[in-house]
């Protein structure tokens, strides 16, 4: 009987535990709700004080201009750090250069594109209620910013609110056409706050112009100069480029669908060396033009479907294009060529002759066999041969031209890749540019993958 009463005790304790604990459970996630709800509040509030503002104050003063610039650009190491893990480039408009440490962050495919993404993927409540309430404000926030239009010489397109993408000098916004509001492009939107700006960009426009009617180069629809609307300054320029838009985005983006999504990796070999084969057609076009793109990576090659659904791929982002053979006669054009690079090219992708130029040395079309190397790596394994997924950019084993096939052939996906495969990559990311291979065997050598 005893015995009854003291079993009964117990199991009473452990169940008024239970009763106590899920208690403690459920006030914690009211106060959370709470929690949210009021910042919620606030932060609509503070949106409709700021709209009161702008509504009773019609002409902003160029210092607070000014000031919001510089909040903005505050704020933007971070946000660029995230939009860099896609664009893989990572430079700030304000200096104007590519930064390694942020690169190394940047092309770490596997990591998320997205703070939202990445707290939505965490599935912890935090992170949901994080990504809510940053939904909410973005939508606030696009209420609260005004439409712009955009007059080119042929058309004229209205933007929207908020750009889709940021590269390392630009943000990128859906542009449509006012006559027709199917037609959309991308519209790349530069700042050039000093003269060295303005020249890079307009080269840029230059090349475009060089290079026009390739089916593997990205063209370009209509471009703008005009004094900086972004910039209150009398010498800022806006640099605006109107390109088709791409919606399959770039390889990078398929890299990181791919590394996020259970679904079959989207790169098996015959796909990847496709489109690997006409990013190359692309590059030798620009060769035969005596160019060298120096900045070939996945970021900026773009998909476009074609009238067949096909996807094809076309080399963009022409900003740091140079001469194809450039010859080092002293200390000082290396360092003006390294100091060009460190400003322009991606670290993980930048060839080592171009990371450490030589004076003496002849630097020619080899950069980019490096580069697209490097790329046909990241399409099949998912990452940057020469990024560890937690230290980031290994330079020394860029320079040593230290890279590692899975000995299976095998992704982590479970995709296999042939030997063959994996010799062409290596030929390709030899350190000694005499001993790479040329473009010419590489497009050979693709070709003979594809039987
Ligand atoms: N035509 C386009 N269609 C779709 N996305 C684009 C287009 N052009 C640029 N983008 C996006 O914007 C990003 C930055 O553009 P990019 O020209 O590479 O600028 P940056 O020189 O700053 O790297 C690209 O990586 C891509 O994600
Ligand atoms: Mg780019």
């Amino acid at each position: 009987m005893e015995e009854r009463h003291k079993e009964q005790a117990k199991s009473e304790k452990v169940e008024h535990k239970k009763r106590k604990a899920e208690r403690r459970r459920h006030r914690a996630e009211s106060k959370q709700h709470e929690a949210t709800f009021a910042a919620e509040q606030e932060q609509r509030k503070q949106y409709e004080e700021a709209e009161e503002d702008v509504r009773h104050r019609p002409t902003q003063s160029s210092s607070q201009q000014q000031h919001q610039q510089q909040q903005q650009q505050q704020r933007r190491p971070e946000e660029r750090q995230r939009q860099d893990s896609r664009e893989g480039g990572n430079n700030s408009n304000s200096n104007h250069s590519r930064n390694e440490n942020e690169s190394s962050s940047s092309s770490s495919s596997s990591s998320s594109s997205s703070s939202s993404s990445s707290s939505s993927r965490s599935g912890s409540i935090f992170g949901m209620l994080k990504s809510g309430l940053q939904n909410a404000a973005s939508v606030i926030r696009s209420t609260v910013r005004r439409e712009v239009t955009i007059e080119f010489d042929t058309r004229t397109v209205v933007l929207d609110a908020e750009p889709f993408a940021e590269g390392g000098f630009c943000t990128v916004y859906l542009a449509r056409d006012v006559n027709n509001c199917e037609e959309q492009y991308a519209l790349k939107w530069m700042v050039a706050q000093e003269k060295s700006h303005l020249k890079d960009f307009m080269w840029e426009i230059d090349v475009h112009r060089r290079l026009a009617g390739h089916p593997h180069i990205m063209g370009l629809c209509d471009h703008l100069v005009r004094p900086s609307e972004k910039i209150d300054s009398r010498i800022a320029k806006d640099v605006l480029l109107l390109y088709p838009l791409s919606r399959g985005g770039s390889l990078f983006d398929g890299i990181e669908r791919g590394v996020t999504r259970s679904s079959r990796w989207p790169f098996p070999e015959e796909v990847a060396v496709r489109l690997f084969l006409e990013a190359c057609e692309g590059v030798r076009y620009m060769h035969k033009k005596g160019l060298a793109h120096r900045d070939i990576k996945p970021h900026n090659i773009l998909l476009f479907k074609d009238v067949d659904g096909i996807e094809r791929a076309l080399v963009m982002d022409l900003g740091s294009t140079g001469a194809l053979k450039v010859e080092l006669k002293d200390r000082r054009a290396a360092m003006e060529l390294q100091d060009e690079c460190n400003s322009k090219c991606s670290p993980p992708y930048r060839a080592p002759e171009l990371h450490d130029p030589n004076p003496g040395c002849l630097i020619d079309g080899r950069v980019d066999v490096f580069s697209l190397g490097a790329t046909l790596y990241a399409l099949a394994y998912g990452y940057n041969p020469f990024e560890h997924p937690k230290r980031g950019f290994e330079k020394l084993a860029l320079l040593n031209g230290n890279v590692e096939f899975p000995e299976d052939g095998r992704n982590q996906y479970g995709e296999k890749y042939s030997k063959g495969f994996q010799h062409l990559i290596a030929a390709m990311l030899r350190t000694d540019p005499a001993k790479r291979v040329k473009l010419s065997k590489v497009i050979k050598g693709a070709k003979a993958l594809l039987g």
